[in-house]
């Protein structure tokens, strides 16, 4: 089967790993635009992942039978689409169902239709509403940009002053203040073919810049899987109480969920609350769930694009467990810094267990060079956390490259 790939960042990286790792032959895999690293594994081509012009006409010379779409700005610019009307094999939603994770208005009005619980929340168009809604729901305060921002549209503070600027700045596009929510968070994603969902792995994302969740909310830092301490059932309540009528409610709607279907929740005292849906694989979430899964990736994404998901194997993953930790450029996410060289990469991918995904990658005349704010992402596995951790802690210590950072505590507290 030919595979077209669309997107550049290590989640496309891991998606590519994951499909050769579990039987698709590289050579019949292409990916648009790609990086330099996924270009170490297999062919990437110079088109915008975006256009949904480019994309249908690459695929149909091409002869491609699968298309995977990674990020969320070509779903939202309708790529699949242009892609399944031209009878292409998608995995990625529609246009209209990908407004579950471009708009949080829309992704509210849906879990309201379906009762899927998830935090109060109010929409607001003008700064004197979202003032009254800030006082109304007290502090902490958490203010949503409406659409997409990527990852960067949440602000949660106490700062009342804080709340209202980053209001002020997304207030064009619409604010949504939601109650505070307090817990662990978890994310878990299920394939859906439109009808019927299949849950994967749970994994656990590190989105602040700094150790010990300190700084702004970024796309990212680390993540790991599985989560030991979560509740026996848990995956079986979210299916059920979560992806279950989400997806029913889309299809209900006329705008079947065929792609992956991103619960982004928080366990909290009074039980599971979702607190975003994206229409895609997180990052860099994706690095540890496909890491660990054994089933053949293309298999399943083929037989969820073709409305089939019942006649699919269940998801397997290895008991090993996975870590990942993210390399940032100076100032992310705030500023963006020049770009750089990266030297040490052979070192850190020699090490047992250790896989680097790329992301903002570039090859230069002499040297590999961080182009953006999340750089690359060390991925390891181990028997438990602690070798985990201590493969990819060494891995990344051989990394060099000015001025960067990465989170110090990914996966500590579950390392013993
Ligand atoms: P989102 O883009 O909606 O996932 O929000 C980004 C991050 O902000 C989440 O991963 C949470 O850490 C935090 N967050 C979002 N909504 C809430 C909430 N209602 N209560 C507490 N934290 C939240
Ligand atoms: N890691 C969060 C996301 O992919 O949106």
């Amino acid at each position: 089967m030919k595979i077209l790939v669309l997107g550049g960042g290590a989640r496309e990286h891991a998606i590519v790993k994951a499909l050769i790792r579990t039987g698709t032959p590289a050579e019949n895999i292409v990916v648009a635009p790609g990086n330099a690293g996924i270009a170490g594994d297999v062919r990437c081509v110079a088109i915008d992942p975006n256009s949904p012009l480019e994309t249908t006409k690459f695929a149909l010379e091409h002869q491609i039978e699968l298309a995977i779409i990674g990020p969320e700005a070509p779903l939202v610019a309708g790529v699949s689409d242009a892609l399944r009307s031209e009878g292409i094999a998608v995995f990625g939603p529609s246009q209209l169902a990908a407004q579950l994770e471009g708009s949080k208005s829309f992704a509210k009005e849906v879990m309201a239709a379906a009762d899927v619980p998830t935090g109060m929340a109010r929409e607001c168009t003008t700064i004197a509403e979202v003032e009254s809604a800030i006082d109304d729901f007290g502090a902490p305060y958490v203010v949503k940009a409406d659409g997409l921002a990527a990852g960067k549209g949440v602000i949660v503070t106490s700062d009342r002053k804080a709340a209202i600027a980053h209001a002020e700045k997304f207030i064009d596009g619409g604010i949504l203040v939601e109650e505070f929510l307090a817990g662990e968070e978890v994310s878990l994603f299920f394939l859906s073919d439109g009808v019927n969902v299949m849950p994967l792995t749970p994994a656990q994302d590190f989105k602040r810049a700094f150790d010990n969740d300190q700084g702004p909310n970024t796309g990212g830092m680390g993540a790991y899987s599985p989560l030991p301490w979560l509740p026996a059932g848990f995956v079986e309540e979210v299916q059920r109480t979560v992806a279950e009528p989400t997806v029913g409610e889309l299809s209900r709607l006329g705008s079947p969920f065929i792609g992956l279907l991103y619960c982004g929740l928080i366990v909290t005292e009074r039980g599971i609350r979702v607190i975003e849906f994206n229409a895609r694989f997180g990052d860099p979430e994706t690095q540890v769930v496909l890491r660990r899964l054994t089933t053949p990736l293309a298999g399943l994404l083929y037989a969820a694009a073709l409305g089939n998901l019942e006649t699919a194997p269940e998801p397997q993953f290895t008991k090993e467990v996975a870590i990942t930790v993210v390399l940032a450029s100076e100032g992310y996410p705030e500023t963006s810094a020049p770009s750089r060289p990266i030297h040490g990469l052979h070192h850190a991918a020699a090490i047992e267990g250790v896989e680097i995904c790329h992301a903002a990658t570039a090859q230069g005349p002499e040297h590999l060079m961080a182009t953006g704010g999340r750089v690359l992402s060390v991925v390891a596995v181990g028997q438990d956390f602690a070798q985990a951790r201590h493969r990819a802690y060494e891995a990344i210590g051989h990394i060099k490259l000015e001025g960067s950072h990465y989170r110090k505590d990914i996966a500590k507290k579950v390392a013993h």
